[in-house]
């Protein structure tokens, strides 16, 4: 392909993604209600369903740029409850005080002992919405995502509360239904879906894991 060509293709590219992001009505509904993200409404349709994050709690949300699942969690936990937002990138902080941002990689120590700082004790709620760069090798993205997702897990065992809740995103792939296998011996309850604002033709689906069974109780 030449300069030319790349650059027609790129245009019509963006263009297509455009219209698209404008006729998607979680957008415009994200838009219309001050949501950072048209993600918000995910975690709202799994907080509905499976009624994961209480008033007074804490949460911990990996994977939280720009903040659309931290948002919806801040509402759910009032001025009592504390959400603890870790990634890459920096968040725009929010008006809440009981919001606290951890700026780095969660796959590190140094971070996750950053994390358990701020924390203070332990979480009742842990979401991530976290996904890797992608690079477009659909086989190479979906083992980038289930490492994401099995370094979720280890933290889940060191900061849950016995009983606790998690909400992860997850690619099916390889390694997908023994990472559900292992899920099922941790948490009472295990459920997989996906909710209706997440796009059809994603291969994202949502891993909810109820009544975290903690070795220290
Ligand atoms: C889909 S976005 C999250 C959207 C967010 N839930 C919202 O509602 O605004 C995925 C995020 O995961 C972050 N991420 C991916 N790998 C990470 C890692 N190892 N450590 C921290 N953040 C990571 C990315 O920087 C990106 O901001």
């Amino acid at each position: 392909m030449n300069d030319y060509c790349f650059f027609f293709w790129f245009d019509c590219m963006s263009e297509n993604w455009q219209s698209e992001r404008r006729n998607d009505p979680y957008y415009r509904k994200a838009k219309k209600e001050c949501y950072r993200s048209r993600a918000s409404y995910k975690l709202k349709q799994l907080d509905k369903r499976f009624k994961l994050i209480k008033q007074g709690c804490s949460v911990v949300d990996l994977g939280a740029a720009p903040g659309g699942w931290s948002q919806v969690a801040l509402e759910k936990v009032g001025e009592e409850g504390k959400v603890i937002g870790v990634d890459l990138n920096k968040i725009k902080p929010f008006k809440e005080k009981n919001f606290y941002s951890v700026v780095g990689d969660f796959t590190k120590i140094e971070i996750q002992d950053k994390i358990m700082e701020v924390l203070g004790g332990k979480a009742r709620v842990l979401i991530s919405d976290a996904s890797p760069k992608l690079s477009g090798i659909k086989n190479l993205d979906q083992l980038r995502s289930i490492d994401l997702t099995n370094v979720v897990i280890e933290i889940a065992d060191d900061i849950l509360e016995d009983k606790g809740n998690l909400a992860m995103k997850v690619f099916q792939g390889a390694e997908y239904k023994k990472m559900l296998v292992d899920l099922k011996k941790k948490f009472r309850q295990v459920k997989t879906t996906k909710p209706p604002s997440s796009r059809k033709k994603s291969s994202e689906m949502y891993v909810v894991g109820l009544g975290f069974k903690s070795s220290e109780k």
